[in-house]
């Protein structure tokens, strides 16, 4: 079993996966909407796995015997200058997310839940990961700028990724 505090704190990283989930599918169909397609894609992928991550720890709290609250997810900001600051907003995004889990891992450790801090560790890592892949197109749309050609190569790069089901 785990406590009510963690419960809670866990349905709430529930509802911040899904509203990620939700703001990156905003962001894909902005990208759509002005035929940056690659970056479409790109943020449609980040939005399932937004949503991947939602459910594993949906899972994870009915293994634990915690129940299950779905709440209301909050309205994305949909509109957006540029390109550059799509990728802006991700970024910050990711950053705040990480903080989130930074907050999980303190209840668990303080609950001397270490089943769920070993859980947390997999989002730990992944926000590693996370946060250094969007620096990285990060840098490259700033160093792009407003450059038209450039982006559009930058675009073509960004449709190389696919969504995989992280491997359990
Ligand atoms: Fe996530
Ligand atoms: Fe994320």
């Amino acid at each position: 079993m785990i406590s009510d505090k963690m419960n809670k704190a866990l349905n709430e990283q529930v509802n911040a996966e899904l509203f990620s989930s939700y703001l990156y599918l905003g962001m894909s169909a902005w990208f759509s909407e002005k035929s940056l397609n690659g970056f479409a894609s790109w943020m449609r992928v980040q939005a399932q796995e937004e949503m991947s991550h939602a459910m594993k720890i949906y899972n994870f709290i009915l293994e634990r015997g915690g129940n299950i609250q779905l709440t209301t997810i909050e309205k994305p900001e949909s509109e957006w200058g540029s390109p550059l600051e799509v990728v802006q907003e991700v970024a910050n995004h990711e950053a705040k997310v990480t903080g989130l889990v930074n907050d999980l891992v303190d209840v668990a450790l303080e609950q001397r839940d270490h089943a769920t801090n070993i859980f947390l560790q997999w989002f730990v890592t992944e926000q590693v990961e996370e946060e250094a892949s969007v620096g990285d197109v990060l840098e490259r749309a700033k160093m792009i700028g407003d450059d038209s050609a450039g982006m559009f190569a930058l675009d073509m790069e960004m449709a190389k990724r696919e969504f995989t089901e992280d491997e359990e």
